[in-house]
């Protein structure tokens, strides 16, 4: 079981089968996103391309950018339609790949699936097949696929890697990878209470614009390319979803790509993943600086000393360049200061400076000027709350702007 910021994957597919359900069979409802032809057109779809295709088809297209920007479907070509909803992509694309090729539209959505049979049967398609199936399990042999499209799936996906895997799998090598998401460029870090609500708003599943690339170079795909990036949301007739998406920095993106010949080994994916610049920049990104910071200061301070006492009953001897030692700590105690009164600019509240700018003093003093051990101690006590502090304004104004509740 994927359990992401408080959901279960059960959770995440039920709620995603209900809203596409709608988007399917009532699509005159009112969404958070743009739905339709007028979307077709607002995220740069040539009137050449859509005017041919069935309105019914149409009038749930759901996308959330144009992934044929990216040109790399060939006539002859197998593709694989991931997160197909009623097929306006699968049927421009069964248009690219003519006769002698084939479009699978795959989508986990039955009443997306349903509606998008009824067309092809309707309109008398032949090189189309729609699937009900999961991006997660995708129900193709290996090296089946020479080109995979998706537009607006991936977010929605609980297990991205899992997902991305699973594309790799099935393209041939060289296969070529087509795709328009919604990214993200902070993340969500609060648990969303549960409320699957958000997940479907495409904004709480998506990953980090970075991140996202990332995870396909890990898993095997090569040359990877922004096509194009838009301010989707601007579209969106939903006030609080525009908010949100400010707030996170949210917008899709149109990525090409081609798929390696081999995947990276398990340990390959792991050394990737272990990377320090990876790591700090997890550490920024989730507003955990300050935190981390301070914690390399205290176990500078304390940790040495501790090891300065126990090393000796193992036979050996830690050398210790006091001047090096106390700048080091001063170091860690700065950089939590700084990181702090970064934090401003997410909540506004002055308090937790103050208190990092006294902590940072009061180390420093007893560092440099007058040791004590109380008043160090003290300073470090004030410098983590100011951080403590810090770190839960910035979850409370990242909830706020979420809608939730606490
Ligand atoms: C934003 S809509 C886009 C639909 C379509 N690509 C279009 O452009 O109109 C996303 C679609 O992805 C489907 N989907 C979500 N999670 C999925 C998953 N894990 N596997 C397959 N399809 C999924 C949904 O059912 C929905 O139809």
């Amino acid at each position: 079981m994927v359990a992401v910021l408080g959901y279960s994957r059960e959770q995440i597919v039920e709620a995603v089968k209900e809203m596409y359900t709608l988007v399917a069979d009532v699509p005159t409802s009112t969404f958070h996103f743009p739905v339709g032809r007028k979307a077709c057109d607002a995220l740069g779809y040539p009137r050449e391309q859509t005017d041919p295709l069935p309105e019914t088809l149409l009038e749930s297209f759901a996308g959330v950018g144009n992934p044929f920007n990216a040109n790399l479907i060939q006539p002859g070509d197998t593709v694989l339609d991931i997160g197909a909803g009623a097929g306006t992509d699968s049927l421009i694309a069964a248009g690219l790949v003519g006769s002698k090729g084939q479009v699978i539209a795959l989508d986990i959505t039955p009443a997306m699936i349903a509606k998008l049979s009824q067309t092809l049967e309707a309109a008398g398609y032949t090189n189309v097949t729609a699937k009900v199936g999961s991006a997660e399990a995708i129900p193709l042999p290996d090296k089946s696929v020479d080109v995979i499209t998706s537009n607006g799936a991936l977010n929605l996906v609980p297990d991205k890697r899992r997902a991305i895997t699973e594309m790799f799998r099935v393209l041939r090598p060289g296969g070529r990878l087509q795709i328009a998401d919604v990214v993200i460029r902070r993340p969500v870090t609060v648990d969303c209470d549960n409320d699957p609500r958000l997940w479907v708003e495409c904004v709480v599943g998506a990953t980090v614009d970075e991140d996202l690339v990332t995870l396909f170079r890990d898993c095997g795909f090569q040359s990877i390319k922004t096509v194009r990036v838009q301010d989707y949301f601007a579209h969106s007739p939903s006030a609080q979803t525009r908010e949100i998406a400010t707030s996170f920095g949210a917008y899709s993106m149109e990525l090409s790509m081609c798929r390696g010949e081999r995947a990276p080994s398990t340990l390959q994916q792991w050394l990737k993943r272990l990377n320090p610049q990876r790591w700090v920049r997890a550490i920024w990104r989730r507003g955990l600086t300050g935190v981390t910071a301070l914690l390399m200061a205290l176990i500078s301070c304390y940790g040495t000393l501790g090891a300065l006492a126990l090393l000796p009953l193992l036979g050996m001897n830690l050398i210790l360049d006091e001047g090096i030692w106390a700048l080091t700590i001063a170091a860690f105690t700065v950089i939590t200061a700084v990181a702090v009164a970064a934090g401003w600019r997410r909540h506004g509240s002055t308090a937790p400076v103050i208190g990092a700018v006294i902590g940072v003093g009061t180390i420093n003093y007893a560092l440099f000027i007058n040791y004590h051990l109380i008043v160090e101690a003290t300073g470090f006590l004030v410098l983590a709350g100011a951080a403590g502090w810090d770190l839960y304004l910035k979850r409370r104004s990242e909830a706020r702007a979420l809608g939730l509740s606490s």
